[in-house]
């Protein structure tokens, strides 16, 4: 109901971004966006559906999903241009390979892959070059809430990464608030935790870039989200869909919550 609330004061897109990460197969991630799309017709038209898959599935993907309503994602890009980086894939190529989108600094990169904030303003310099949306993914680990560092550590990411960026380029910029302690554990952060953040982070994007451009930013709440707990989630003033990892990896369930605006 959300939706039809928004008093269009904002530009602000609700979206559900379905992150595949390492799972399925070439011809499973190609039956799982053929569900996706089948079931996406009872999804009301404001609401944005991403599929970000594994660069192998990008292209048989695209065939899937090009020139319908379903967003197509790579789930990271390199912070070269091009050349001679063995095994990485540029931002040039995940737009030729039909992506509009990557997702940047997934807590899984931070964690596993020395993914850094400097590392992170070369990739999204280099995906809004290349004509990609980027969702910059940030959040606190578990040991860091627990101290009560969570406020400091997303505004030090979100400083870090887009204090290097225009208010042009924020209409380019979708932000995904993901706990750390809440990805792939059960464990959601309440919708009063997640809020509080959302809220922040928009603040933090506010004292940069005004209140119009901090209102018109999506900002996206991922970490053990699924049908049963998105409508209280989504229902919140400052959460504007979810960045959506397990439940991602079945049709019903994705679309289940995206119906839960
Ligand atoms: P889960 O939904 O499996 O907790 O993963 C969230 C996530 O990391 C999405 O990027």
């Amino acid at each position: 109901m959300k939706l039809f609330l928004n008093d269009c004061k904002n530009m602000r897109k609700y979206i559900v971004a379905g992150n595949w990460k390492m799972n399925t197969t070439v011809p499973e991630g190609v039956e799982l966006a053929k569900a996706v799309l089948a079931a996406s017709a009872a999804v009301p038209a404001d609401v944005k559906l991403i599929v970000a898959t594994p660069f192998t599935h990008l292209c048989p993907v695209a065939a899937v999903v090009g020139g319908t309503r379903i967003g197509l994602s790579a789930e990271n890009c390199a912070d070269k241009e091009k050349g001679a980086y063995t095994g990485e894939v540029s931002a040039a190529m995940l737009a030729s390979a039909g992506c509009q989108y990557t997702i940047l600094g997934h807590s899984e990169r931070r964690q596993y892959y020395g993914e850094t904030d400097e590392k992170l303003v070369e990739k999204t310099r280099l995906a809004l070059a290349n004509g990609l949306d980027v969702i910059l993914c940030v959040g606190e680990n578990l040991e860091e809430r627990e101290a009560g560092r969570h406020f400091a550590v997303c505004e030090s990411q979100i400083k870090n990464v887009l204090y290097n960026f225009t208010a042009e380029d924020m209409k380019h910029i979708i932000v995904a608030y993901e706990p750390v302690w809440a990805i792939g554990t059960g464990k959601t952060a309440t919708a009063e935790q997640a809020e509080e953040i959302h809220a922040f982070i928009r603040k933090t994007i506010a004292e940069k870039f005004g209140e119009q451009v901090a209102d018109d930013t999506t900002i996206l709440y991922g970490g053990s989200c699924k049908p049963s707990n998105a409508k209280e989630l989504f229902a919140q003033k400052d959460i504007d869909g979810g960045l959506i990892g397990g439940a991602a990896l079945k049709a019903d369930d994705f679309i289940g919550i995206a119906l839960s605006f």
